[in-house]
């Protein structure tokens, strides 16, 4: 049976271990990278006010084969 790992990876953590289980099971590796790259900004988890200005996020996005659609 054929295997694919999709990931996407912003700091290298879950790239290690796509490739540890892409190593144990012998499946193919695709790696999902944003169109616009992540910036140190948005990475810092620690800036409690980076959505301070919203009390309510909505995220829309179509259904496709059961999950949000994600460009491979
Ligand atoms: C913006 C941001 C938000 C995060 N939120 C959570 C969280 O809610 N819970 C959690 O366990 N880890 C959280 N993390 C930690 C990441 O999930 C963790 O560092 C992960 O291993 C990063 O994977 P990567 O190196 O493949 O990008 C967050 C990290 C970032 C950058």
């Amino acid at each position: 049976m054929k295997k694919l790992i999709a990931y996407f990876s912003s700091s290298g953590n879950t790239k290690a271990m796509a490739e540890k289980l892409a190593k144990a099971t012998g499946a193919d590796l695709f790696e999902i990278k944003p169109q616009t790259p992540y910036t140190r900004a948005d990475l810092d988890w620690t800036n409690k006010n980076s959505l301070a200005d919203y009390d309510t996020i909505f995220l829309g996005f179509p259904i496709w084969w059961y999950v949000a659609p994600i460009k491979l």
